[in-house]
C-alpha cells in the first residue's frame, strides 16, 4: 500500500469490480493507497482482479438488500470503517418497450437502481456516526439524455442521477459527499453485452466517428481517474454533482 497516494489508508468498497470500469477503479484506488474490497457476482472475474491487485473480494448480488448490508458490515468488521463506496455494478438491456419483458425490466432496475440504493444505504449507516465518507455512483450519458433502444437502461440511470442528488442533500450535514460520473461510450465488455453479435473494431470506429465529438471511445482508466478525484479529498467542495466523462457527447 502506498502511504502517500490520494486515498492513502482509506477503506474503499467498489461494486462491479470484476470487470471494465469497476476493475479499472480497483486498480486506480489500490495505486492511490486505498484498502479496497471489490463486490461482484462474477466469482472468477473477482478472483482475477483480486489476485492482480491485492484487493479483497466479496461475491454476491447487489440487487439483494440483505447481501449489501452484510457486505458493508463485513468490511467494517475487518477494517473498522468504510470511507469510500463506488457503485459501479451495472447491466444493460438493449430493446425498446415492446422488447423489454418484465424480467428484463426488473433485472436492470434490480442491479442499476436497487443495487446503488441498497449499497449506499448500508454505507451511510456507518458513515453518518463517523461524520465522514464519500460515495461515487456510475450514472451515464443516458441518465441525462434519452437514447433509442435502451429504455430500461435510460430509466435506471436517470434514477441513479436522482439518488445521487437526493442523498447528497440528505447527507450534506453529515460530512458525506455523494457524486456520480456519467460516462459516455467506454471500451468495456458492456459494449458487446445484449447484442446479437459483438461489435467489430470497424463498428466501434464508426460509432465513435458518428456520435462522439472526440471521435474515439473512452478507455476504462479515463473514467477511473475521475472517480478517484471525486472519491478523494481533492473534491472536498463537490457533492450532488453528476460529472460527464463523455468526450463531449452531452455538450451538444
Ligand atoms: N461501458 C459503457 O459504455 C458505459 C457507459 C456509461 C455507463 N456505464 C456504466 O458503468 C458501469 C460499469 O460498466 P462497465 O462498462 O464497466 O461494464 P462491465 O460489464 O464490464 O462490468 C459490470 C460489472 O458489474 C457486475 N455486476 C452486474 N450485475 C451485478 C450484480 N447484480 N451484483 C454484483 N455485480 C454485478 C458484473 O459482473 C461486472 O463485473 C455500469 O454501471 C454501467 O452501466 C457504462
Amino acid at each position: 500500500m502506498s502511504d502517500t497516494g490520494t486515498l492513502a489508508g482509506k477503506v474503499a468498497v467498489v461494486t462491479g469490480g470484476a470487470s471494465g470500469m469497476g476493475a479499472a477503479t480497483v486498480r486506480t484506488f489500490v495505486g492511490a493507497g486505498a484498502v479496497v474490497t471489490l463486490v461482484d457476482w462474477d466469482e472468477a472475474g473477482s478472483q482475477r482482479v483480486a489476485a492482480e491487485t491485492g484487493a479483497a473480494m466479496i461475491v454476491g448480488d447487489v440487487g439483494d438488500a440483505g447481501f449489501c448490508d452484510g457486505a458493508v458490515d463485513a468490511v467494517v468488521a475487518t477494517h473498522g470503517c468504510v470511507d469510500v463506496l463506488v457503485n459501479c455494478a451495472g447491466v444493460i438491456h438493449r430493446a425498446d418497450a415492446s422488447g423489454t419483458g418484465g424480467d428484463d425490466w426488473r433485472r436492470v432496475m434490480s442491479v442499476n437502481v436497487d443495487g446503488v440504493f441498497w449499497m449506499s444505504r448500508a454505507a451511510v449507516r456507518h458513515m453518518v456516526p463517523r461524520g465522514s465518507g464519500s460515495i461515487v455512483n456510475f450514472g451515464s450519458i443516458w441518465g441525462g439524455v434519452g437514447a433509442a433502444g435502451v429504455v430500461a437502461y435510460c430509466a435506471s440511470k436517470g434514477a441513479v442521477h436522482q439518488i445521487t442528488r437526493a442523498m447528497a442533500l440528505d447527507h450534506a450535514d453529515d460530512g458525506i459527499r455523494i457524486n456520480a460520473v456519467a460516462p459516455g461510450e467506454v471500451d468495456t465488455p458492456m459494449l458487446a453485452s445484449g447484442r446479437d453479435a459483438a461489435p467489430t473494431a470497424a463498428d466501434l470506429a464508426q460509432l465513435a466517428e458518428s456520435t462522439i465529438p472526440v471521435r474515439r471511445l473512452a478507455e476504462p482508466d479515463e473514467i477511473a481517474r475521475v472517480v478517484l478525484f471525486l472519491a478523494s479529498d481533492d473534491a472536498s467542495y463537490m457533492t450532488g454533482a453528476i460529472v460527464p466523462v463523455d468526450g463531449g457527447y452531452t455538450a451538444r
